[in-house]
């Protein structure tokens, strides 16, 4: 009796540890919204850094731009000779943190030569505490990470910073559809009234030549058909906007879109 209690119990302990490591090597989706992150005390740079390129690299949206070497300035690779973002940040005058701080938080206030103002301010998106974990990850592509615990909560506390700070994103409030439009730098690659980049279809006369089906379509799986004209741009267009916008942000942007006559 005893030796079978011992056995039931090895084998469900042999079942819980086989699903924490399934659970661990499987790759996590990406949820919709960034998660909140709580690295308010004695966080180290190493944590900073790996919550900082999972949002680099997935929710934040920062590759929609960065990393095409078209739309903005190369981040993790070299830009203009000056060398990766932690190389180059550190010849700005207020240090390397603090740049990087402001161009995520003002991106107009410093504008690198070359570029339209698209990006966005990224509090709009992310709380302080994922901004802070952004730029010690850009600081670690090439220079030395000294983004602090007390930088989170200096600025956290000062008057500039967000009233949301910690709070879930604001992305996902809006139904603007020109809003939308901007804040999922859409218009980064597509014109509206003439303005944008031209890198896409523009939006201008979208409803004239092509239904509101097919621009659903072209927005949650756009490499189901390439635009007429665009098929040298094939995959350029990020397919993560399915999983950003919600359903109803997503009906809106269509609608929009499809009364551009
Ligand atoms: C809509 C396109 C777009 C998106 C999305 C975007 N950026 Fe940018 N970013 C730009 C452009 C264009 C510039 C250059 C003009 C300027 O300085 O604002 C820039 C500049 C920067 C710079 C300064 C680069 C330098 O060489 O000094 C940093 C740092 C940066 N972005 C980080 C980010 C991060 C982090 C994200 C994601 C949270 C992000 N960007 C999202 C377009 C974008
Ligand atoms: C990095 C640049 C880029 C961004 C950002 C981008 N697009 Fe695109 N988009 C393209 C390119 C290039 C094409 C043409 C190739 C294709 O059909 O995939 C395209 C195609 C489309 C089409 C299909 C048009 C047709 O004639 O079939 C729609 C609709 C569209 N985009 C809407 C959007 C919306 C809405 C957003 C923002 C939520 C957006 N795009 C963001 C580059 C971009």
């Amino acid at each position: 009796m005893f030796l079978t209690n011992i056995k039931v119990l090895a084998v469900g302990l042999a079942v819980i540890a086989f699903y924490t490591i399934i659970a661990q090597v499987i790759p996590q989706l990406e949820s919709e919204v960034p998660e909140a992150l709580d690295l308010s005390a004695g966080v180290t740079p190493e944590v900073l850094v790996t919550a900082g390129e999972d949002l680099f690299m997935g929710g934040a949206g920062c590759t929609s731009c960065h990393g095409l070497g078209t739309r903005a300035p190369n981040l993790r690779t070299d830009h203009a000779g000056e060398g990766t973002i932690g190389e180059r940040c550190g010849s700005r005058e207020q240090g390397c943190k603090e740049y990087l701080y402001e161009s995520m938080i003002d991106p107009g206030a410093y504008l690198i030569e070359g570029f339209p103002p698209i990006m966005p301010d990224a509090r709009r998106q992310l709380s302080n505490e994922q901004i802070w974990a952004v730029v010690a990850y850009l600081e670690s592509l090439g220079g030395e990470v000294t983004v602090t615990a007390d930088d989170i909560g200096a600025s956290a506390s000062a008057p500039s910073a967000p009233a949301s700070s910690g709070a879930a994103p604001a992305r996902t409030a809006t139904t603007d559809p020109v809003q939308l439009l901007t804040e999922n730098a859409c218009i980064g690659c597509h014109q509206l009234e003439g303005a944008g980049a031209p890198v896409g279809p523009a939006f201008d006369g979208m409803g004239s030549r092509i239904s509101a089906d097919r621009i659903r379509t072209g927005i949650i799986d756009p490499e189901a058909e390439i635009a007429e004209g665009y098929e040298a741009f094939a995959g350029m267009m990020p397919a993560t906007f399915g999983d950003q916008l919600s359903a109803a942000q997503l009906e809106i942007i269509v609608q929009f879109l499809a009364a551009r006559q």
